[in-house]
């Protein structure tokens, strides 16, 4: 199959990530449930939730941490003692010094990348487990074998690097780190990639196309050289030569929330606001990326956004609710959402005050709720993976 910047296909949101097999969840050791029980939690007012929050964060004190993707809504995130892209929130649980538990606002990659990178001691808890990623759930450990199966009798596939966006289960990540692979985020994509191609001359990169293709066309790969894998076609639906001649092959998958941005949306953006800047995130698609001023990770667009002069005009292309609190932030700039439709990531939004109020109080009482554990083999083989990758940066 030809490189299609633009193609894609439509996913229900299945929330395969809650079983994914690498995780173990932990119920509440009392009460036997699962998920939110509506006493006390989801008829109460905010104002009450909000203090109920604030007590237990002040019970558990430094030995909580609660970290927070900034596509939180504000509600949420205002809890959270440290925010960032995925790159920094990898960090910051990598670095995490006094804390025994991690209450992750964000969804379940995240978590399980702070269970993999924290201390043996730390037990991460993420509030809603239904908070999944469809482009995770793009790709499977099952998939990703069989493919490297079938282009083991093509190339070889020692001359080929895995590199897997943190947005994988965790299972992935450990392929990754068993065959010489590496993880990235969309902040250190091109560093990632650069280190990949000083050791070998091919790279599988998955689940998310857009971010890989991207990347790549700024190293100068021809599209010819990135063919599309789909993994439910023979061969990924390409040609035997087309793989032979593969620079990047590209796992056929994308975030549902960034590829709705359009490349009109971009002309019509700069139609109604002539002196306006677009700055978009590298998953969505190359055409918009192509159209845009300038294109970077969430922590990236944020800085930008903070450095730029009074006056400044933007139409962001990234999630929702990031987008509103940069425009509430700096009243003295004009940011305005780059479509005209909705682009929300609706599982990012499941983490909401009842689920956090309900995660932390169960903590607070020991009766754990919504462990996120990675096994001992898989965390060991992603954790190299992981490595590797905050090692180049
Ligand atoms: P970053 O946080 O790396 O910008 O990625 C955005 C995202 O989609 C997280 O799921
Ligand atoms: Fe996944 Fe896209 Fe949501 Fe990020 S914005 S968590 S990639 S669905």
């Amino acid at each position: 199959m030809a490189s299609d910047p633009d193609e894609g296909f439509t996913v229900v949101l299945t929330g395969r990530s809650l079983t994914a097999m690498t995780t173990t969840a932990t119920i509440g050791p009392t009460t036997g449930i699962t998920s939110l029980p509506f006493e006390p939690y989801r008829d109460r007012p905010d104002d009450e939730l909000r203090q109920r929050i604030l007590a237990v964060k002040e019970e558990l004190s430094d030995a909580l941490l609660i970290l927070g993707h900034h596509y939180q809504q504000d509600e949420v995130i205002q809890f959270a003692d440290m925010r960032g892209d995925s790159y920094k929130l990898s960090q910051l649980a990598a670095q995490s010094q006094t804390c025994r538990s991690i209450v992750f606002c964000g969804v379940h990659f995240m978590a399980e990348t702070a269970d993999v990178l924290s201390r043996d001691e730390v037990a991460v808890y993420l509030p809603d487990l239904a908070a999944g990623c469809s482009m995770a759930d793009m790709a499977d450990l099952e998939s990703v074998e069989a493919a490297w199966q079938d282009l083991s009798d093509l190339v070889d596939t020692k001359d080929i690097t895995p590199v897997t966006y943190i947005n994988s289960s965790a299972d992935l990540k450990a392929f990754c780190g068993r065959h010489g692979g590496i993880v990235c985020t969309s902040s250190n994509a091109r560093a990632v990639l650069e280190w990949a191609f000083a050791r070998r001359s091919r790279v599988l990169f998955f689940p998310d196309q857009h971010l890989g293709r991207n990347t790549a066309r700024t190293m100068n790969v021809p599209l010819e050289q990135m063919p599309v894998w789909d993994p439910r076609r023979p061969l990924g639906g390409n040609t035997a030569d087309s793989l032979r001649s593969s620079r990047v092959i590209l796992w056929r998958g994308h975030c549902s929330v960034h590829q709705r941005f359009r490349p009109e949306h971009v002309a019509q953006f700069r139609q109604r606001f002539p002196a306006s800047r677009i700055l978009v995130h590298p998953e969505c698609t190359m055409k918009v990326v192509e159209a845009a001023d300038l294109v970077g990770s969430t922590e990236f667009i944020i800085k930008t956004v903070q450095q730029a002069p009074a006056g400044s005009v933007w139409g962001i292309g990234t999630e929702l609710h990031l987008v509103n609190r940069l425009a509430h932030e700096h009243p003295d700039q004009t940011i305005q959402f780059l479509s005209p439709m909705v682009c929300m990531c609706a599982t990012m939004y499941r983490i909401d005050l009842p689920h956090l109020a309900w995660c932390l109080e169960n903590l607070a009482r020991n009766t754990p709720v919504n462990r996120i554990r990675v096994d001992s083999e898989t965390a060991h083989w992603s954790r190299v993976a992981l490595q590797r990758m905050l090692e180049v940066n």
